[in-house]
């Protein structure tokens, strides 16, 4: 466990033994963004981040991708770099928060696939990752917008009970910064809305939107007994790619 006083690391933490079995979605996008970021990148990059690695999806494309490429996988959750370690023995990891890069070098491409959301200020990490890219290096990121995961929002709005789903960004987050933008939907499919959320869970993506008001756990277990059946969830992913700022 990690004594990480933020509760979003904290929950991914605590997640990372099933984070891998319940992520088909985020293993889609992480596929899409190596293809992507392989499509914008002029030179084979040699030095790679991987910003918010979690158990490694990115990272075991990016290294499929290139092989001769030294890969950093940087996490704040303890338990998600154990779980890439294991998989990725010769990718080094950076036990830290992802919001504050200060004292790290430059590097040919920065990837990050589904954690820019969880930051306070996804437009301001942007900012700071991309002083990060060495002379030609790109930034790819893929993250959820708003519209993801209303089918849950609107599965209990309709009986009456209030949501917890995060805030995503919304899709013009990043008016303004000169970066490339393509947004594709992704979706997963469950024998029933309780599968949904107990894969939420297992994934660590279980932390409130500040301010949501919970429900009563009775009322929430008779609702999911009460509608068996298929369940399917979408996500609106965002795919980013900036250039590093040129000097005028
Ligand atoms: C949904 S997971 C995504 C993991 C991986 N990129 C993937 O695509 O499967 C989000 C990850 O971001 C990490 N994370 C969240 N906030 C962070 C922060 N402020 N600094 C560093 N890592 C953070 C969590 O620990 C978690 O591993």
């Amino acid at each position: 466990m990690t004594s990480d006083p933020n509760p979003i690391v904290a929950a991914f933490d605590a997640a990372a033994e099933t984070y891998d079995l319940v992520t088909p979605v985020q293993r889609e996008v992480a596929r899409a963004l190596v293809f992507r970021a392989a499509a914008a990148i002029e030179t084979t990059p040699l030095n790679i981040l991987d910003l918010g690695a979690g158990a490694g999806h990115v990272t075991g494309f990016a290294l499929a991708q290139w092989p001769d490429a030294k890969i950093a996988a940087l996490d704040a959750a303890p338990a998600m770099l154990r779980k890439l370690r294991a998989k990725y023995p010769n990718v080094a990891t950076l036990t830290r928060d992802a919001r504050d890069l200060r004292d790290l070098p430059s590097y040919d491409l920065i990837l990050s696939s589904m954690m820019l959301h969880w930051l306070d200020d996804p437009r301001a990490a942007l900012m700071a990752w991309r002083q990060h890219l060495a002379r030609n290096g790109k930034l790819c990121v893929a993250t959820p917008v708003a519209g993801s995961l209303s089918a849950w929002r609107q599965f209990l709005n309709a009986s009456g009970m209030d949501d917890a789903i995060w805030d995503f960004p919304p899709e013009n987050f990043a008016a303004g910064l000169g970066a490339r933008l393509e947004f594709s939907d992704f979706s997963a499919d469950y024998p029933d809305a309780g599968a949904f959320l107990r894969g939420l869970k297992q994934a660590g993506a279980r932390t409130p939107r500040p301010g949501a008001r919970p429900n009563r756990a009775g009322a929430l277990r008779r609702l999911l007994a009460a509608s068996p059946g298929p369940f399917r969830i979408g996500f609106r992913i965002a795919f980013l790619t900036l250039s590093a700022d040129q000097p005028e």
